[in-house]
């Protein structure tokens, strides 16, 4: 593992350079990263696991703060222990720098232009794909301009990648936004074990049938040796649109990719590896005495409600927030909770602010808040706690420990590692987690109390469920989630996948 620095990496204006080639003659940038290094181990994600902030935003150090979502969470630690290098964008439009290294893992940013930004990330990977692969909750929009900058993108992402892979290198390729990358890789390095891993859903072939480049991408997918996803369900849906839209030949989750000469150039695999959080972080947080102390404060300041209820989320509309507030709604009209007796805490991070749809999200989120703690808050009490802020994980912590029930009420999610992060915190086994049965977190942590966010009734029942639940219960479907999640860490899930991706697969002609 290399040493934690902070680094000063060599900026560039976007004028300065244009024309250039992606990696500068100098020999090294300033943090003495080589920038034309070459790595046996590479990750490829559209983020990096570092942000551009302005000093003043929360978390911003050195210009830096962590970058939002689970990839991250989940990465970070495995790339943190590896010699590997990260590929990925910095968070900033329209900045060029060069390879440096942060918090011990070497990073090779890509570029994205404000342009790029808007078609590519906001465009076809958040206004198209997203939707798509989140059971169209909101409608997915098909731009062929959108589709160009998605596959001009791809492109550099790739080219990155030829750049710095040893000869025989391991790239293992992340998430949505980057499906082309593996058969880009595939047709310039032969030589490369490619790997990919989608963090979201895979959506039926129902459903996969709307994209208009539908063939493209399961073409890009099955670019990579192994095609990871969370759910076996995603694999199987894959499978069977590799199997409609291209003809794929498909026996035991395995296709036969042939090259244009008709001969098969790999065996591509998919499978579910569901991944997980970085225990052992969050289990030493949790028993930090400052950290619990945080927790106490936290409780006083709301003063000391019987109940804390918890939603942490980006604010996202997959995540049911709008659900989870009408359910409180109807429970503090009701009365069945009080002002007094409970209070809700809704963390929602920022996120894709441009995007339409996320405007409005916030906007409607932001309202109903305003509307249920306008008629039920008093002077000493307020209903729902609403942060749009994000937190360091040592203050997520502090929640989880603060919170006597979590909700995650998410209407398709990939996983859902708030969920993980939650139960591995709760190390006294009490505590009671709410979770969507359409969230991957729900095929591993069978104890929690499922429920479908749709059915407001339902959810209703079962939010009062977990807030009277009694101890002996509560340490018993904790225990038994905090076995699951300790015993599947996040190691297991980056040492599993990659276990896979080197494993000989033997070729079956017939
Ligand atoms: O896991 C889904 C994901 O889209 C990641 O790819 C991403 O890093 C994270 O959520 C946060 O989203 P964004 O990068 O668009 O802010």
């Amino acid at each position: 593992m290399q040493a934690t620095q902070h680094a000063e990496p060599r900026l560039e204006s976007a004028d300065e350079s244009a024309g250039e080639s992606a990696h500068s003659t100098a020999a090294h940038g300033t943090d003495g990263t080589d920038p034309d290094a070459q790595y046996d181990f590479m990750v490829v994600s559209n983020r990096l696991p570092v942000d551009r902030c302005s000093p003043d935003e929360p978390g911003c150090e050195d210009g830096w703060r962590r970058s939002p979502g689970g990839l991250v969470t989940a990465l970070a630690p495995m790339m943190a222990k590896t010699d590997g290098a990260w590929v990925g964008w910095h968070g900033a439009p329209d900045e060029h720098l060069q390879p440096f290294s942060h918090g011990g893992i070497d990073l090779v940013p890509v570029q994205l232009s404000t342009h790029d930004i808007e078609l590519f990330y906001e465009g076809f990977s958040n206004a198209t794909l997203w939707p798509l692969y989140h059971d169209v909750i909101a409608p997915p929009e098909f731009h062929r301009k959108w589709w160009d900058s998605y596959r001009k993108v791809n492109r550099r992402f790739a080219d990155a990648v030829i750049h710095h892979a040893a000869a025989g290198a391991t790239v293992w390729v992340q998430d949505y936004q980057l499906q082309l990358v593996p058969k880009m890789l595939r047709e310039a390095r032969p030589d490369l074990k490619i790997g990919f891993f989608n963090h979201i859903p895979f959506p039926p072939p129902e459903i996969f049938a709307q994209l208009p480049w539908r063939r493209a991408i399961i073409d890009g997918l099955l670019g990579a040796d192994l095609v990871g996803f969370q759910r076996s369900s995603d694999a199987g849906n894959f499978m069977r649109s590799a199997r409609r839209f291209l003809g794929a030949s498909v026996k035991q989750q395995q296709v036969h990719v042939k090259g244009s000469d008709g001969q098969t150039t790999h065996i591509a695999r998919a499978q579910a590896f569901p991944i997980s959080i970085d225990v052992k972080q969050i289990s030493e947080l949790a028993q930090k005495p400052e950290i619990i102390e945080r927790a106490q404060q936290i409780r006083r300041d709301l003063g000391n409600p019987k109940t804390i209820l918890l939603g942490v989320d980006r604010l996202d509309y997959t995540k049911g927030i709008r659900h989870r507030l009408k359910a409180y709604e109807e429970l503090l009209a009701d009365g069945k909770v009080t002002v007094e007796g409970a209070t809700l805490i809704q963390v929602a991070s920022p996120s894709r602010e441009r995007v339409e749809q996320y405007r409005l999200l916030r906007e409607e989120v932001e309202g109903t808040v305003g509307h249920i703690n306008g008629t039920y808050d008093t002077m000493q009490n307020t209903a729902v706690r609403y942060l749009h802020h994000s937190y360091p994980i040592e203050e997520m912590v502090a929640l989880y420990l603060a919170a006597d029930v979590m909700l995650v009420t998410a209407l398709r999610d990939g996983m859902n590692l708030v969920a993980k992060e939650y139960v591995t915190a709760r190390t006294k086994n009490d505590g009671a987690l709410v979770l969507s049965e359409f969230a991957g977190a729900a095929d591993q942590l069978k104890q929690a109390l499922l429920m479908n966010p749709h059915d407001i009734d339902g959810l209703k029942d079962t939010i009062m469920r977990a807030v009277d639940m009694q101890p002996a219960e509560a340490a018993r479907r904790m225990r038994a989630m905090r076995k699951q999640i300790l015993d599947h860490d996040v190691d297991l899930w980056s040492s599993d996948f990659l276990n896979a991706l080197k494993e000989k697969v033997v070729r079956d002609d017939s």
